[in-house]
């Protein structure tokens, strides 16, 4: 496992350009299914959940190429609808392909979705809504199987606003006969995303972005050239790079009106931030305000997703935070190994209760999921001496190079790979130097 070897106390300063958004990509490449002919999406991160997706897309015939940021998708080939394997098992976002696979092809068969443990995570509203659809679903120990001769349109209600399951239903109501309303639709900027990029392969669907979402079936879609919008969690984390080390950043190409929850947080918490039409620039005190209280909450509210490492960065600004976690139950992972690099915290319930303290220690630690490695690395920029941390091929997952973009940016930052040689033996190769 790779660890990250991180000297604390430097200062975060300078311009960076914002990733092509994983949240946004991950349902473009399962609605790249449903055209017919080639799909080209550009500003595309290099990460381990994309190659895990364009992995199962490969192993049920179609055919990907992705290099420079550019990945071409072509779906023609497709044949197989049995999507078991372990990479369905490993991520989540496997889970956008029922909906696509079944309304293309009439069946699919996929093992039950994995992804971070941070909670349970259950597909039933994705399922019910399928069912409501027309679809017939079985599901056999590990396994769920769905059919149907065609998905009709239907008026589905959510009974919480799910990203997910919001995105699946568009995927499938795109080729089922007539209409489909979706209600209590989640309203997340990458929703918008994927109705314009399917409107643009023929489709039509209007209201994304609003609690409704309106699809009017189509006989057929064909591929579509698409520019990947920039990930506002990953911009969210570096901006919080710089407010836990007194810094500066320009965040390009991102929109702060994506951001609104997240920005008047950090504005409260002491942080200048200056909107320009190119991006973000966030300028922090020597020391940040704590934030008070903080909910998470579906968009837009502030995002589960810059949860943990908000918390991290509190845990050394002056005075007392309470984060409320209200989308995951298990997000609270990071807390122990914060508390070992000298953060007080408590837990109260789905709160975290932050008491700032003036300063963390290095310590070793190591990442739990995808959003707490981040914290985790965030706390290590702040801490003083040297921090460990172990397993961030979880970080992978949704920052491309984060040891490169914070080095550039001024941070003390190595990834160290280990490995094994032919005798068993644990080696490690030496750090990239950026
Ligand atoms: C998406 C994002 C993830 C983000 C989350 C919430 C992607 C690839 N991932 O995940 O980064 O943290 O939105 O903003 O876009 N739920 C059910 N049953 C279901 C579906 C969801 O109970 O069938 C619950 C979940 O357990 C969770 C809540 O609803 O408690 C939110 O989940 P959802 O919005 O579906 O998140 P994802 O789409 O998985």
């Amino acid at each position: 496992m790779d660890t990250y070897q991180i000297s604390g106390g430097g200062r975060i300063d300078g311009t960076v350009c914002a990733a092509g958004a994983k949240n946004a990509l991950l349902p473009l490449l399962a609605a790249s299914v449903l055209g017919k002919g080639e799909s080209v999406l550009h500003n595309c991160p290099a990460l381990s959940d994309v190659y895990a997706m364009l992995g199962i897309l490969e192993a049920a015939g179609c055919r990907t190429e992705f290099s420079d940021g550019n990945i071409r998708i072509c779906p023609d080939g497709m044949k197989e609808t049995f999507l078991h394997g372990d990479l369905v098992k490993q991520m989540r976002s496997s889970v956008f392909l029922l909906g696509p696979v079944l309304a293309l092809k009439g069946s699919v068969c996929m093992g039950f979705p994995g992804g971070c443990a941070i909670g349970r995570r259950p597909v039933d509203i994705h399922l019910s809504a399928l069912r409501k659809m027309g679809a017939d679903i079985e599901k056999r120990e590990e396994t769920i199987i769905c059919r149907c001769e065609r998905l009709r349109g239907a008026v589905i209600r959510l009974p919480f606003p799910s990203v997910g399951a919001t995105e699946n239903i568009m995927m499938a109501a795109a080729l089922a006969d007539g209409i489909t309303v979706i209600r209590n639709a989640a309203r997340e900027p990458e929703i918008e995303e994927l109705q314009n990029f399917m409107n643009k392969m023929g489709a039509e669907i209007c209201g994304a972005g609003t609690s409704v979402i309106i699809i009017a079936g189509k006989k057929r879609l064909s591929g579509a050239e698409w520019n990947v919008m920039s990930d506002r969690i990953e911009a969210g984390t570096l901006i919080l790079a710089a407010a836990v080390t007194g810094g500066r950043i320009f965040v390009k190409n991102v929109r702060a009106e994506y951001m609104e929850a997240f920005l008047s947080c950090m504005e409260a918490c002491g942080m200048r931030i200056d909107v320009r039409q190119d991006g973000i620039e966030a300028a922090a005190p020597h020391r940040l305000k704590a934030a008070g209280k903080v909910p998470t909450g579906p968009y837009p509210g502030f995002p589960t997703d810059l949860q943990s490492q908000l918390l991290a960065v509190m845990t050394t600004a002056d005075g007392v935070s309470m984060i409320e976690e209200n989308i995951f139950e298990d997000r609270f992972k990071v807390l122990k190994p914060l508390r070992l690099m000298g953060a007080d915290i408590s837990l109260q319930g789905r709160s975290a209760c932050v008491n700032g303290v003036p300063g963390l220690h290095g310590a070793r630690v190591c990442a739990e999921d995808l959003r707490g490695g981040a914290a985790l690395v965030l706390a290590a920029l702040a801490a003083e001496g040297r921090t460990v941390i172990e397993n961030v091929t979880l970080i992978d997952r949704g920052y491309e190079k984060l040891e490169k973009t914070l080095s550039k940016l001024g941070a003390e930052m190595i990834r160290i790979k280990e490995g094994r040689d032919e005798q068993g033996k644990r080696t490690r190769q030496l750090p990239d130097i950026y």
